[in-house]
């Protein structure tokens, strides 16, 4: 790179990080995740590094940034409150390890290992055992004076315990708010038309720093303490130790400190922390490595912002900023129509994403969303990505307006809104795309556990008219399938085993799998052992549904009316014949539990309808089809064709009186 370009770059680094900086220490709104700002920081000193003689005066490198806000009293800290290095690979993380050993000549070091909270750093003040003081980091050399709104965390004693070893001490810590106060929060924020926060450290510096205490004392925080970084006592002589005098004095310490004799172990714990994350009730942005014994941490010392004996290493950043390319929207088994977010390919958490829900239209309204901004794209733990705001600042002018369509994009149909809901349906129930998810709810793993029936196998099924409805899959055949792309014999086999093995499932699946809307699959187990039966379920009213424990008058209501619709109650006929279960199991552990039973031609000894009760007595079921799931095949007088089927397919085949001896009765 010429010079002069380097003058340029290095000019367009300080000036955007100066606006980061404002935006993330000030206004608390940053534009951008850590982990991009942190890159743009890395670039600079690089270089920086390279070019030490053209180094701004005004670049961030040169001082720590951050300015604190106006209407709080400003205090210095007697030592500084350093940042912590990031490291972003195994690697990284060595090299830090190897300088240390370098640093200290070879002697022998062990590392403590905390987790990085995603919160605020604070600064804590004891006299005499009192808390006197609390206050921000702010810039690392004068922070804000917080101590009212620090003293409304209850967590935090106001007096450390009596006997403790701290009596005059600065401890430091992290204040934060946990994930389901923050989710909490951010719904009453919703419900009031105010902005949310867009993660918890944003939330916990906009609660901490609220000017009237009520409000902070009305948030939910927490603190915990990492550091005793002034005693007028004895000074224990690891990290460690003064981990466990402050949790003697009462402070909050993590319990999800390690201790570790090398770096490899520190690298899998590190690893094992990757996934466990999610379980945690408060989010974690990375992990900090630190050397235990503060004899070595003195040698170690710091350079102008960080110190040399810590590391902070950071996961794959949950936040990236990306563009929305486009909103497109798709339609639901409900017929709700979904605005998705269409975004330009972006790493966040370690998964790429291109896609993201946008619920409703009122959501876009709301975030204020427009096509072709720049958004902030946030996936927390194992849930799906968000748009979580767009980045106002960067429009350019060309950025378009999102429009619901009032007509369904797939079929044409009317899509309509209802008064009290916040999506709008297509209306037209034989909209392919309706016809489709209804299908590819049907065949998931929760409902009928069609394996190897997915999207792309239901969007051919449909399109060439084979499968109209649920049903239908169970009178494919092979030839039927052969005609699809992509399937060939051995494929097309599995497919059908698989359909066929899905007769044998439960009523509650079968009931779960009907997609009736908010009948999830928790209701469907609750339905199908109260109410037994889908002859039950069909003619029950709503007030009888409403009667069952955790079912409301909309979950009976939406019931009812799915009954109502005579296409349903055909569907529900259908499948009954394809011999799905359509009552829950009565004696489960009978002597034929899980056997399934299918009746050809006419008994002489008793009526179909007393033979199927007999075999559900002892805990079997009746099929109508002959299909994989039949154990027995019941043969009377002048057997129809399912006979000489049930004879091709290898069933066990029982004569009237061989079945009579099974079921007890002669
Ligand atoms: S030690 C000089 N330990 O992360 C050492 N910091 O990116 C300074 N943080 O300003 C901090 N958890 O606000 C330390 N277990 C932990 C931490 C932690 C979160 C925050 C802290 C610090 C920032 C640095």
């Amino acid at each position: 790179m010429s010079e002069e370009k380097v003058r340029a770059r290095m000019r367009e680094l300080v000036d955007e990080i100066s606006h980061h900086d404002t935006k993330y220490f000030v206004e608390d709104n940053p534009e951008v995740s850590d982990y991009e700002y942190d890159m743009l920081v890395n670039e600079l000193r690089a270089l920086e590094a390279e070019h030490p003689d053209m180094i701004l005066p005004d670049s961030p490198t040169q001082r720590i940034s951050g300015k604190p806000l106006d209407e709080f009293p400003q205090v210095e800290h007697k030592v500084a409150m350093l940042s912590l290095g990031n490291s972003y690979s195994p690697d990284e993380l060595r090299e830090f390890d190897a300088r240390v050993r370098k640093w200290l000549g070879g002697e022998k070091v062990e590392y403590i290992v905390e987790l990085k909270i995603d919160g605020l750093g604070i600064a804590l003040v004891y006299k005499d055992g009192m808390l006197v003081r609390g206050a921000t980091r702010g810039d690392g050399r004068v922070g804000e004076d917080v101590t009212t709104n620090i003293k409304t965390i209850r967590s935090i004693p106001l007096r450390l315990k009596a006997g403790s070893l701290l009596r005059t001490v600065e401890v430091r810590g992290e204040v934060y708010m946990p994930t389901d106060g923050l989710r909490r929060l951010n719904k009453e924020r919703e419900a009031k038309g105010e902005p949310l926060f867009a993660n918890p450290r944003n939330a916990a510096a906009g609660s901490i720093r609220q000017l009237d205490p009520r409000m902070a004392a009305s948030r939910p925080l927490e603190a915990y303490f990492y550091t005793l970084s002034y005693s007028d006592g004895q000074i224990p002589d690891t990290h460690e130790k003064a981990l466990e005098a402050m949790k003697g004095a009462g402070l909050r310490v993590s319990p999800q400190t390690t201790k570790h004799q090398s770096i490899d172990k520190v690298l899998e714990h590190i690893a094992s922390w990757e996934t466990k994350r999610d379980s945690l009730d408060y989010e974690i942005d990375g992990i900090v490595v630190k050397v235990n014994s503060l004899a070595q941490q003195a040698k170690l010392g710091y350079t102008a912002k960080e110190p040399r004996w810590a590391i902070a290493y950071k996961y794959p950043p949950k936040q990236m900023t990306t563009k929305l390319l486009d909103i497109q929207v798709q339609v639901g088994r409900t017929g709700a129509l979904t605005p998705v977010a269409i975004l330009e390919p972006v790493g966040v958490g370690g998964v790429t994403v291109t896609h993201a829900t946008l619920h409703n239209e009122d959501e876009v309204r709301r975030k204020g969303l427009k096509i072709g901004d720049f958004v902030l794209v946030e996936r927390a733990g194992e849930v799906i990505p968000q748009v979580v705001k767009p980045i106002v600042d960067r429009r350019t002018g060309d950025e378009k307006e999102f429009r619901m369509p009032h007509t369904c994009p797939v079929c044409g149909s009317k899509a309509v809104r209802e008064e009290d809901e916040a999506v709008r349906r297509c209306v037209n129930a034989s909209c392919p795309a309706q016809i489709k998810e209804r299908l590819i709810h049907f065949c998931s793993r929760t409902a009928m556990d069609i394996e190897g029936v997915g999207p792309s196998l239901v969007d051919q099924l449909v399109e060439k008219g084979m499968v109209k409805d649920a049903s239908d899959l169970y009178g494919l055949t092979k030839d039927d399938l052969l005609q699809l792309e992509g399937i060939a014999d051995k494929s097309s086999q599995n497919i059908l085993d698989a359909i066929g093995a899905s007769v044998g499932r439960d009523f509650a699946n079968v009931l779960y799998a009907l997609g009736i809307r908010h009948v999830g699959r928790t209701t469907a187990d609750v339905l199908a052992e109260a109410m037994g039966s889908m002859d039950k379920l069909e003619s029950a009213s709503v007030e009888e549904l409403s009667r069952v424990e955790g079912i409301g008058l909309v979950v009976g209501g939406a019931i009812r009316s799915f009954f109502d619709d005579p296409r349903n109650r055909k569907l529900v006929e259908s499948l009954g014949k394809a011999g799905l279960r359509m009552e829950a199991t009565r004696k489960a552990g009978g002597p034929l539990s899980g056997k399934v039973f299918l009746f050809t031609g006419e008994l002489e000894s008793m009526s179909r309808a007393d033979a199927q009760e007999a075999v559900e007595a002892l805990g079997g079921r009746v099929a109508s089809n002959v299909t994989k799931a039949v154990d027995f095949v019941v043969v009377g007088r002048d057997p129809g064709s399912k006979a000489g089927k049930a004879k091709s397919m290898k069933k066990a085949i029982l004569e009237e009186r061989a079945f009579l001896e099974m079921v007890g009765k002669v």
